[in-house]
């Protein structure tokens, strides 16, 4: 029996791609390997988002130097996003490779590994290949409480610094009947909420859908997930502001299983900035989605990406920047230097910023936000808040989970809440997290009583 050890850098897709190809290795008789020292085949998966991001994958692969010198027989490779950017070259950073594989390429691994020789040439694969399978591929041996569904895959959006559509391509949309019958077979084996991926999930679009349709696929698609009986949260990312439909907007008045936390990148509070990546949006026009979706579903908790030291952004607009997060108060932001990627049209740009500038307005950001989460957080003592039990918590005798707005809560509770849907009160809050008590008898207790 051969045996695979796959690791994974980067974005969510970036982990249901990994998941998909250990799904077809699986089918094809290999097991998993619990450590590399017993691996037949180590991948690593990576991811290309920003500069740091590449250069970890670099400095992990290099690492595994010494397993190939040690047994000549190991097959060892990379894929995700840096495998598309680097192609043929990943060779001259880390010779020892076997393959690298960019993300259209991954499920053509298993296969391939069949004929793969060792010590013989490496294999590239990146670009468009054959189709990829789009059914249902589940991983072996997980967890499928809480679970992810890619539904559509690149982006058309071409933002000035993003390398997303040179590396994933052009958007393409899974047929709405494989999403449903992945669904299904996951709610069948257990899964209680289904996060949808994808770059830019409400621009899906599968064959068939056209513009004269009643309604977006998107909202289609979503209406049909929230006809499962046993599905009690649906989620959904990334979403791009201008791509945002008023059915979208009236689902999350309308349907009670869409979890009332959405993640919607702004990236700058400066229309200047914002005009200059070519996100297609200006910040009025974010002011009003937001007010939209909280009149809709006042619980609406939301979460963005900013991006810090984009090429010409001044100290005035990183402070409108600041005043946007102050004024719309996001549940969470994921924040980020600007980093140059290969291709892309911000790397021309002048008026680039130095590493300790974007650094400082990290900082300060990030402070800030911090103080509006635990503001947001504190707010919620004394509360009730569903929680979806999904593991063990920070200390022991404790059960952990998200309640609808992805907020971690821990509680003490016994082991066999595992999967079941429970009220908490919230007694304490800090900035990652909340501590809570059981308020009441599980929620799917009472559901089945
Ligand atoms: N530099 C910094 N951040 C970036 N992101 C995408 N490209 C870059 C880049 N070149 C951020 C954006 C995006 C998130 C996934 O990563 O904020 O929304
Ligand atoms: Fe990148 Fe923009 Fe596409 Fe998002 S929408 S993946 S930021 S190009």
């Amino acid at each position: 029996m051969k045996r695979y050890h796959v690791i994974t850098f980067g974005c969510q897709m970036n982990f249901y791609d990994s998941e998909r190809l250990m799904g077809l290795l699986a089918e094809r008789g290999w097991l998993p390997a619990e450590t590399m020292e017993t691996a037949d085949f180590i991948f690593l998966n990576a991811c290309s988002i920003r500069a740091k991001a590449a250069q970890r994958v670099i400095t992990r692969l290099l690492e595994l130097k010494p397993f190939k010198k040690k047994r000549p027989e190991l097959l060892i490779g990379v894929g995700g996003c840096l495998a598309e950017q680097e192609g043929a070259n990943f060779l001259q950073k880390v010779p020892f490779l076997s393959l690298v594989a960019g993300p259209r390429r991954l499920l053509e691994i298993p296969e391939l590994l069949a004929t793969l020789d060792p010590q013989g040439p490496a294999q590239i694969l990146v670009g468009n290949g054959a189709p990829q399978p789009t059914r249902p591929i589940l991983a072996p041996d997980r967890s499928v409480l809480s679970s992810s569904i890619t539904i559509m895959e690149g982006c058309d959006n071409f933002c000035a610094y993003c390398v997303v559509p040179y590396l994933r391509g052009r958007e393409t949309s899974r047929p709405p009947q494989d999403i449903l019958q992945e669904a299904a077979s996951l709610i069948a084996q257990g899964c209680r909420e289904i996060t949808l991926l994808g770059q830019n999930v409400n621009s899906y679009a599968p064959a068939g859908a056209s513009l004269g349709d009643r309604e977006p696929a998107f909202v289609t698609l979503l209406k049909k997930l929230a006809s499962f009986p046993d599905l009690w949260r649906l989620r959904f990312t990334t979403s791009h502001p201008k791509d945002f439909s008023a059915r979208l907007i009236e689902l999350f008045g309308s349907l009670p299983v869409l979890a009332p936390r959405l993640h919607l990148p702004l990236q700058s509070g400066s229309d200047k900035v914002l005009k200059a990546m070519g996100r297609h949006y200006d910040l009025q026009q974010y002011f009003s989605l937001v007010d939209q979706l909280r009149r809709a579903q006042p619980g609406l908790s939301l979460s963005t990406d900013i991006i810090v030291g984009f090429p010409g952004e001044t100290e005035e607009d990183h402070q409108l920047t600041i005043e946007a997060l102050e004024k719309i108060r996001f549940d969470a932001i994921f924040s980020f230097k600007y980093s140059d990627r290969p291709q892309t049209r911000a790397i021309n740009l002048p008026d680039k910023l130095s590493e300790e500038e974007k650094g400082r307005r990290l900082t300060q950001i990030q402070q800030i936000q911090r103080a509006i989460t635990l503001d947001i957080n504190q707010a919620l003592v004394g509360q009730t808040v569903s929680v979806l039990v999904t593991g063990p918590g920070r200390r022991p005798g404790q059960m952990s989970g998200r309640d609808g707005t992805l907020k971690i809560v821990n509680f003490p509770g016994p082991p066999e809440l595992y999967g079941q849907m429970v009220s908490t009160r919230v007694t304490e809050a800090y900035h990652a997290s909340l501590l809570g008590q059981l308020a009441q008898t599980p929620e799917t207790e009472a559901k089945s009583a």
